[in-house]
């Protein structure tokens, strides 16, 4: 149906209407790597790759608990790897550059779903050949479902008020073919058609679900009329309430959920935006560095603001979702206590260079691991680029949560679960804190890179193995501490959910990991208190340990 409509096109641009991806739903999907032509421009073929189609692919729906079978039969001509970006799984079934796909073979892992509803998206990931095959066309959705989800009043009729986008900034050449770089990137495609395309909405909450899918381009998303939005979830799930928004930054590889109220606009059009001229100056879309022989850097819509799509509002639908949940889920970040920090610096040779990165001075190496890293042991990775140009860093197999950037707390936006993150250049740093409970593998790694796809396939990345856990580890027993007052003032008091008597050692630790206190107390049937009036307002988390367990929990100072 996405197809036929793609061939029925051969009016005037502002007349295209958005294809919505066709869905697969199922314990077994079948996914088909292959090349097409494509009429992005009208009346011109392009040669395109796509799954089970000539551009782009199937959205997959997946539902947390079950196990899934994905068969991808590679007919594509050439070798490929299926990436799931963002999903939890094991290294052998995540699609890196360790699981080829030969031409004319097939590959079919299978695992069970982990991860909360949100937007996923798969691409290819063949080292030296992800910039190729993506740019093609080569990317598809995945939407996680999950019942904590499901338990909201949140739009989620697929392709009606529940519609996700796909923005890729790409280079035709003037014959309108695609090119294989990425510099200076001349167009922008929504779901595979060109910018400036409409997409019809009811008249009441709708929920978009955006896929910066670009190889090298940021984009500074807005609405014309500096029109509010809601963003409700991030790249791994949603976040605790929505957050009011009137600009949003994607980097490749991100995503977001968004809401829009609609309720009364039928009839009108809303004009989604990029902001081109809003990006900090080092950010791929907006103006980069011009150092004088630098200018060829630049695309011809860098740094500047144009129309990516309208939306156009139609009738309400049968059983409208007319109002915007005050709450949503109850994240609760990885407890930084205890963590060990690993750096990861990300340079550029020469240092003005925005061709040539590396990652702690190393390019990718598919026979070097990087590091290993213990499974169920938390780590904190500062991130710090050195580099003219923000580079998003992305981590597979697992989301993590953002602790600082340059160190202040995240914003809002970016306090729920995340698998890219935007690292600011000259000096710009990022703290996440990363734990893989599972999954341990002694021969096959789990990548991290930047996803932009040049600097990727030029070995902007990296890979470590995560290891067995050590034997013998204190017990750590979560969600049996409660704190009152919380927020709490000069004193904080704590109950164990245990009948324990004896001397405890507490250790308070702030948002940035560090600890900031560790005072010893008397635990009296269970309960204690912790001396908090030298600390400044803010989030803590505690560990207390107490007859060979430790129990953990977070409490905020007023
Ligand atoms: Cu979206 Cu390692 O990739
Ligand atoms: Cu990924
Ligand atoms: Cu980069």
């Amino acid at each position: 149906m996405f197809f036929l409509a793609v061939l029925a096109w051969t009016n005037a641009v502002a007349q295209t209407t958005i294809p919505i991806p066709p869905t697969l739903e199922g314990m077994t999907f079948n996914l088909t790597p292959q090349q097409g032509t494509s009429e992005i421009f009208s009346g011109i073929q392009t040669n395109t790759i796509g799954y089970n189609g000539a551009m782009l692919g199937p959205t997959l729906i997946l539902n947390k608990g079950e196990t899934v079978t994905l068969n991808v039969h590679n007919q594509l001509g050439d070798t490929t790897t299926v990436h799931w970006h963002g999903l939890h799984l094991a290294p052998s079934n995540d699609g890196s550059p360790h699981n080829p796909i030969l031409a004319g073979a097939d590959w079919s892992p299978s695992f069970e779903v982990l991860d909360h509803a949100s937007t996923y998206w798969y691409h290819p990931h063949l080292h030296g050949k992800t910039l190729n095959q993506v740019v093609k066309g080569a990317a598809g959705f995945i939407i996680v479902r999950d019942d904590e989800e499901a338990a909201l009043n949140l739009p989620r009729t697929y392709g009606v008020d529940d519609v996700p986008l796909v923005f890729q900034w790409k280079t035709f050449s003037a014959d309108k073919q695609i090119v294989e770089m990425d510099e200076v990137d001349n167009e922008v495609l929504v779901n595979g058609v060109l910018r400036g395309s409409t997409l019809t909405m009811p008249a009441q909450v709708v929920r978009l679900r955006l896929l910066n899918g670009s190889s090298h381009r940021f984009f500074d998303f807005g609405f014309a009329n500096n029109l509010n939005f809601k963003q409700i979830g991030g790249d791994g799930g949603l976040l605790d309430a929505p957050v009011a928004m009137s600009k949003l930054m994607l980097a490749p590889g991100e995503r977001a959920e968004i809401l829009l109220d609609l309720t009364g606009k039928e009839g009108q059009t809303l004009i989604l935006k990029q902001f081109g001229s809003q990006l900090p100056q080092g950010y791929p879309g907006g103006m980069m560095m011009n150092m004088g022989g630098g200018s060829n850097m630049m695309g011809p819509l860098d740094d500047t603001d144009f129309d990516l799509m309208t939306i156009s509002v139609i009738a309400q639908t049968a059983n409208p979702v007319t109002s915007i949940p005050a709450v949503l889920v109850a994240n609760t970040p990885l407890s930084q206590i205890g963590a060990t920090p690993r750096s990861l610096a990300m340079t550029a040779q020469p240092m003005m260079s925005m061709t040539n990165f590396f990652l702690n001075g190393l390019k990718f190496d598919m026979e070097n691991i990087n590091f290993s890293v213990e499974q169920g042991k938390t780590e904190i990775w500062t991130l710090t680029n050195q580099t003219m140009m923000a580079h998003p860093f992305h981590l597979h197999g697992n989301s993590f949560w953002v602790v600082s950037v340059g160190g202040n707390p995240p914003p809002a936006n970016m306090r729920g679960r995340k698998d890219v993150v935007v690292v600011p250049p000259m000096n710009g740093s990022v703290k996440i804190v990363v734990r893989y409970d599972d999954f341990s593998d002694p021969d096959m790694p789990y990548m991290y890179h930047c996803h932009i796809l040049s600097h990727e396939d030029d070995g902007m990345m990296g890979q470590f193995i995560v290891t067995a856990p050590a034997t013998g580890t204190v017990e750590s027993v979560p969600g049996r501490l409660m704190f009152y007052p919380n927020p709490a003032g000069r004193n904080v008091f704590f109950e164990i959910n245990e009948d324990i008597t004896k001397g405890a050692v507490c250790q308070v630790t702030d948002v940035l990991g560090q600890v900031v206190s560790e005072q010893s107390a008397p635990v009296l049937n269970g309960k204690g208190r912790i001396e908090t009036e030298a600390l400044p307002a803010g989030s803590y988390a505690v560990r207390i340990l107490l007859e060979g367990k430790t129990y953990t929990g977070i409490f905020v100072k007023q």
